[in-house]
């Protein structure tokens, strides 16, 4: 057992948890790293120690191996964890809906498990935006708040909405110890400033960004834009695009904030900017910062898309103090700093 206390990170090694790992670290905390590897490579705890000039303690093991959990706590003093450790693909999780529980709800179980009995009381969950569902359906819910109904439309959205639910009964067990931060991210976008950490899709990238990216590239022909017929500005739908070193940040905050109060805590705070962005737009900014026009063409729309995905950002505006900083067109530069310089990420070209 280590003398130090540490912040336990699970998925430290993936797109947002190794850009929290940096601003934790270059905030003097101690970190330490479970991470399975099944959507990460550990050359991300290279550019980590490259960035931050600390190594941070890596223990390669799932979630859900009780025994590997057990020894994690049992060899560092873990005070708090940032959980990120999950899968993410919405259209892989409806086609495998019960590998996702299984990893999500069941790898969550095993880590909550793991803390009770360590006496590890604090965490901070990646929930995310998708729990809302379609806002819309509602009068009056965009942009929105946290009190909007639930209602995600996927199994991946499900699992996460699920793992809420788990949290807000465990801290109705344990109102006087347990503290839980809920973050639901709107759309993470962008890269570290440095270039030396981004977003590293395997095979062929879902999300808007990392698609246009590997246009820009030439690995890929031409952006699909999934709509132009949405009740929008343009006719694209309305994203909250945030830049993926705010959202680390948020986390920090997060964390400050069940650390400081006297009792136990389970509170859901948005993390977004509050501005939506059009699909049009978003081209039109990483056109910019790439230097020329990118090539796409309108196709139909994409199964479960929705009109508009815009927080209210208040809530952790006026209890976390934290607020984004940067905007949509330093993402778009960071992104295309970072791909200019790993063009396929951390791996190998194909
Ligand atoms: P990511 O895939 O890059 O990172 C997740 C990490 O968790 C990966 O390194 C993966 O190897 C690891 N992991 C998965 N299952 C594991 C298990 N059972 N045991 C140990 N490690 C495991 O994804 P990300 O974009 O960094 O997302 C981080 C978190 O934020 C996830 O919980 C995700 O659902 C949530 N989130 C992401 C977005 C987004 O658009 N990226 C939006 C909202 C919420
Ligand atoms: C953004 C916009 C697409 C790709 C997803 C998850 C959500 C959360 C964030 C984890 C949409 C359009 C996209 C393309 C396009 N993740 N688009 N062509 O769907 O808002 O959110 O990531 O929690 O759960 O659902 O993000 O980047 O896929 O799409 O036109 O090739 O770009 O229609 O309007 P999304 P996205």
């Amino acid at each position: 057992m280590t003398e130090s206390e540490y912040v336990l990170v699970t998925g430290g090694a993936g797109y947002i948890g190794s850009h929290t790992v940096v601003e934790l670290v270059q905030a003097g905390r101690n970190v330490v790293v479970v991470d399975n590897l099944v959507n990460s490579s550990e050359e991300a705890l290279n550019r980590i120690e490259t960035i931050t000039k600390v190594r941070v303690p890596f223990v390669k093991a799932d979630l859900r191996d009780a025994a590997a959990m057990s020894k994690l706590f049992t060899d560092y003093k873990i005070t708090s964890v940032l959980h990120f450790a999950s899968l993410k693909a919405v259209g892989e999780s409806t086609k495998i809906p019960l590998v996702y529980f299984d990893n999500n709800v069941t790898g969550t179980i095993s880590l909550l498990n793991a803390m009770e009995a360590h006496g590890c009381h604090s965490i901070v969950f990646s929930s995310s935006a998708t729990v809302y569902g379609d806002a819309t359906r509602f009068e009056n819910m965009i942009p929105i708040p946290e009190n909007c109904p639930l209602g995600p439309t996927n199994a991946y959205g499900h699992t996460k909405s699920t793992i809420e639910e788990i949290l807000r009964d465990y801290y109705a067990a344990n109102e006087k110890t347990f503290r839980a931060a809920i973050l639901r991210y709107f759309n993470p976008i962008g890269a570290h400033p440095s270039g030396l950490m981004g977003e590293d899709p395997l095979g062929v990238p879902n999300n808007l960004l990392p698609f246009l990216a590997q246009v820009a590239t030439g690995r890929r022909e031409k952006l699909q834009v999934f709509g132009n017929d949405y009740a929008s500005r343009d006719g694209t739908p309305l994203r909250d695009y945030i830049h993926v070193v705010d959202l680390a940040k948020g986390h920090l905050a997060a964390l400050a904030k069940i650390e400081s109060v006297s009792e136990g805590i389970c509170r859901e705070w948005n993390l977004g900017s509050g501005h939506g962005t059009t699909v049009l737009e978003v081209i039109a900014k990483f056109s910019a910062a790439v230097g020329r026009d990118l090539p796409f063409e309108v196709v139909g729309r994409r199964a479960g898309d929705v009109l508009d995905l815009t927080a209210a950002p208040q809530r952790a505006a006026d209890e976390l103090h934290w607020k984004t900083q940067l905007s949509i067109d330093d993402a778009c530069r960071d992104l295309w700093n970072w791909t200019t310089k790993y063009p396929y990420g951390y791996q190998k070209p194909e």
